[in-house]
């Protein structure tokens, strides 16, 4: 009869142990009951980048990346793309559950009204010069939320927990908008509670001297479902970094902020920014030949940027709703003259047997970088539009690690391999290196 356990022989002790196995993981903490001695402080597991370790347990979001699966509790993202608002998604990570009608109009009622911030939040805002990014402005104004929400601290209250979510998830607009009104130079404009999420986060965008502003359908749905296609992906680094900053128990604007600063980075967040620099780098279908040859032998650094993902090794699901999407927005905006571009540096890399043998895809940035830049956004708001939504992710998993009993302050243990201990040299005895 088989047994769901790992045996592992010590060959340097001859010693034989028996972990185990559960939801096809080990614990690596029973890895320290395997020692040479008394004094050894017992097998560990060194996994840079956390390319093989589960750090929770969850219930919120399934990825099959090798078949191209993502799920938000177990609804299909094609699905929930076709048939789901961005609102009724939040709902649903948040909850566990599709919210019944009731339900939804009490959620979209609680987050409209809660959309205004402090007006000290545009005079913080005004701190900032002209040229600052859009998203390190967002990063430090939600950081400083904490300090409106004094109650933000009591992370075991469920109570408190939700009105902070609540709060998150409805200021995250308009601190987006009043960051990118900032960097344009134009009045802050205050939210509209007779518009729906997405249209009243572009009415804030493009408002000026006008209180009749419309948003064109086809792009509120657009934006919509873009949304409901970042709104979570489980670990990936910003979460991680989400449920890493919270697990010391601070409030979760201060770890949401901690989030941002993670997903701000080029190679998470920042990419679909990157795209588009370097789809205009080529700037010339005749050109892809020569940037494909760069990026296969290694020149600059250089990477195909909007491929390739740390999960997905056949295409990103979320990338094939996008491109649909890119059509509809085109016929309302015009064609984005980087398309064909993309098309075609998509054909090529795709029969490239370096990427074909390296399972390099086109990942959620490679076509959304193009919408927004059609819909009117400069490339600095790309990973802010990236942020809005992925705030429902971040308050979801935060959330679930708060109530997790398993959970506790997160804190890897590390290999040292600097110098040992030796005596303090005084300034005059130093040589120069
Ligand atoms: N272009 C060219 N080569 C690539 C690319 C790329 N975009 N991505 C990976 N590779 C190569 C690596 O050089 C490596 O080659 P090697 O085996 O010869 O050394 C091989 O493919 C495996 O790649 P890893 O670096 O091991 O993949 P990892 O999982 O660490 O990285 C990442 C994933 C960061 C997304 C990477 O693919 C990348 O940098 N892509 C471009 C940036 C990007 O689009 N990021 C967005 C990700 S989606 C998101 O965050 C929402």
């Amino acid at each position: 009869m088989p047994k769901d356990t790992l045996t592992i022989t010590d060959n340097r002790t001859g010693k034989t142990y028996e972990v185990p196995i559960e939801n096809g993981c080990i614990r690596t903490h029973a890895l320290r009951q395997i020692k040479v001695g008394d004094d050894d402080f017992g097998l560990m597991g060194y996994d840079p980048a956390f390319l093989n370790t589960a750090n929770c347990r969850s219930a919120i979001t399934f990825i099959d990346g090798d078949k191209g699966i993502l799920e938000y509790r177990g609804y299909p993202i094609e699905q929930l793309a076709e048939k789901s608002s961005f609102l009724e998604v939040a709902y649903l990570l948040l909850n566990g559950e599709l919210p019944t009608p009731k339900e939804l109009e009490k959620f979209i009622h609680l987050v409209t009204h809660h959309t205004y911030v402090h007006e000290n939040i545009k005079t913080f805002m005004d701190g900032f010069r002209y040229d600052a990014h859009p998203m390190s402005m967002l990063a430090s104004t939600v950081a400083a939320l904490s300090g409106f929400y004094p109650d933000a601290k009591h992370t075991k209250d469920e109570h408190h927990r939700r009105i902070q979510i609540t709060r998150l998830i409805a200021k995250m607009p308009t601190l987006a908008a009043f960051s990118y009104r900032h960097s344009m130079g134009l009045p802050y404009i205050y939210p509209d509670n007779d518009l729906s999420y997405v249209a009243n986060f572009l009415a804030m965008i493009r408002r000026i001297g006008t209180a009749t502003y419309k948003v064109h359908p086809t792009l509120e749905r657009a934006l919509d479902l873009l949304f409901i296609l970042h709104a979570d992906h489980e670990q990936n680094c910003s979460t991680t970094s989400v449920r890493t900053v919270g697990s010391s128990e601070v409030d979760p604007y201060s770890a949401v902020s901690a989030g941002i600063g993670a997903l701000y980075g080029p190679l998470h967040g920042g990419a679909n920014e990157a795209v588009l620099r370097m789809l205009r780098e080529i700037g010339h279908v005749s050109k892809i030949p020569d940037f494909i040859k760069a990026v296969k032998s290694g020149e600059g650094e250089k990477k195909l940027m909007g491929f390739g993902h740390r999960v997905y090794k056949s295409y990103d699901p979320r990338a094939k709703v996008i491109k649909r999407v890119a059509d509809e927005v085109f016929e309302v905006t015009g064609k984005n003259p980087l398309l064909d571009i993309a098309v075609e540096l998509e054909r090529i890399a795709l029969q490239d047997e370096y990427f074909v043998k390296r399972k390099l895809y086109p990942n959620v940035d490679f076509y959304s970088g193009l919408i927004y830049e059609a819909m009117g956004f400069p490339v600095e708001m790309f990973p802010v539009l990236f942020a809005i939504p992925r705030t429902v992710g971040w308050c979801a998993q935060w959330e679930e690690m708060v109530k997790d009993p398993e959970q506790k302050i997160a804190r890897p243990r590390q290999i040292y391999v600097g110098a040992q201990r030796r005596d303090y040299v005084p300034m005059d005895k130093r040589a120069a290196k």
